[in-house]
């Protein structure tokens, strides 16, 4: 099957290289030429490294890269039998692509979005066939994290997601299945990684060296909330929270952080900028941590408390099954465990104890136990997921 990719920047040359990886010709598209040039001389370093690395062979490499025709013509997909878009995050732009594609595309070719924020519906909307579209959502970098959220909107053919899903996992990802809400999976749940630990720093329980500390050392995680969000970038993950809490019809569970909105209004965009939490700065240093073991396992209990809580809502809404849920979270974000494995091994009723007791504290509907915790604590209750 030939693949076409729309947008030749970090995601859809990311997907093109897994594409080709997997043996398929893939034809990769862009408005910008700089972007397309810059594109085939990534895909030509990253090859020359995985050769390197000893991953393949010269030969090997150079057959995949001329697997890849990078396009400036739309024209060249007619051929395709999956298209996956990967162009800017705005709507407009992206049914005005799939206007244009599904006048070119055979009537077979499974058309795709890798959106991360809006939703499939409105996307799909306008085309002649929306049974046809989906979304299948990559994590950056593509080539390096498994995991692949496939999203069926309401109107796509029941065929065209298990083609989908079967092709993706072909190409040696993990797949999980998703309902077309905000966020999808990775993107909901993980929400209080980043927004618990701000508030934490913003009451003073703690600083960012002890937070991040608390989080990797105790916790387990591989990065702290805050050595994390200045690598995504504040302008990317601020953005994805206020989407998150607008598409909810302004749920204080996922209110954003006035102290990260700063962060991105003083062009304070993390490691890129030189400067975001941290200092990066030359000649600056960072604070030591606070290794205090009573604090530290204070801050992970609250925050997993949260994405606990988050996860937990997933099932309940039935945005994926619950071990779907766990996968998600482990192989799109890297977290030590499932969040509901790691539910069971705290115990239900120890989770519900915590929310129950911030909720009270604060008053703030953020907090309140899903009604899904609280009924399998009542009937002791755990989660299934084998
Ligand atoms: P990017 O800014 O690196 O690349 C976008 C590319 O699309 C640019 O090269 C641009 O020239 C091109 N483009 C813009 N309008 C176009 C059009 N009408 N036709 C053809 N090409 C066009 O963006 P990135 O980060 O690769 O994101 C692309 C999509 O993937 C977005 O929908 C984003 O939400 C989603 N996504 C991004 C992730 C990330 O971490 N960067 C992760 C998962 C999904």
């Amino acid at each position: 099957m030939i693949i076409g990719i729309i947008g030749s920047g970090a995601m859809g040359t990311g997907i093109a290289q897994v594409a080709a990886q997997a043996g398929h010709e893939v034809f990769i598209y862009d408005t910008n030429d700089a972007a397309l040039t810059l594109s085939q001389h990534k895909l030509e370093a990253t090859f020359l490294k995985l050769v390197e690395k000893g991953k393949f062979t010269a030969d090997l490499a150079a057959e995949i890269l001329t697997r890849i025709k990078f396009e400036d013509n739309l024209r060249a997909f007619s051929n395709c039998g999956l298209v996956i878009e990967a162009i800017v995050e705005r709507l407009d732009a992206k049914r005005s692509v799939f206007g244009t594609l599904e006048e070119i595309v055979t009537s077979d070719c499974i058309l795709a979005t890798n959106t991360s924020s809006l939703s499939i519906a409105a996307i799909s909307a306008k085309l002649k066939n929306p049974e046809r579209m989906l979304g299948i959502h990559f994590f950056n970098p593509a080539p390096l994290m498994p995991l692949v959220e496939i999203i069926p909107s309401l109107q796509t053919a029941p065929e065209v997601t298990l083609t989908a899903e079967a092709l993706i996992k072909s190409w040696n990802k993990v797949t999980v299945l998703a309902k077309d809400t905000p966020g999808f999976i990775v993107n909901r749940v993980a929400r209080p990684f980043y927004s618990e630990a701000i508030k934490l720093y913003e009451e003073g329980l703690a600083d960012i060296a002890t937070i991040d500390w608390a989080m990797r050392e105790i916790g387990g995680f591989r990065m702290g909330p805050f050595e994390l969000t200045d690598l995504i970038g504040h302008d990317v993950n601020y953005v994805v929270t206020e989407t998150v809490w607008t598409q909810f019809y302004y749920d204080p569970r996922f209110k954003p952080s006035i102290t990260q909105k700063r962060l991105l209004e003083s062009g304070l965009l993390g490691r890129k900028t030189k400067r975001g939490f941290y200092d990066y700065r030359e000649g600056s240093s960072k604070a030591a941590p606070n290794t205090d073991q009573k604090l530290g396992q204070e801050i992970v209990d609250r925050v997993l408390a949260l994405l606990i809580n988050e996860a937990i809502d997933a099932v309940f809404m039935q945005i994926g099954t619950a071990k779907d849920i766990d996968l998600a979270m482990t192989k799109g974000v890297n977290y030590p465990k499932g969040l509901l494995q790691w539910a069971n091994e705290i115990g239900l009723e120890t989770v519900l104890n915590r929310l129950t007791e911030l909720h009270s504290f604060y008053g703030d509907d953020r907090y309140r136990p899903n009604p899904l915790l609280r009924r399998m604590v009542a009937e002791n209750q755990s989660f299934q997921l084998s």
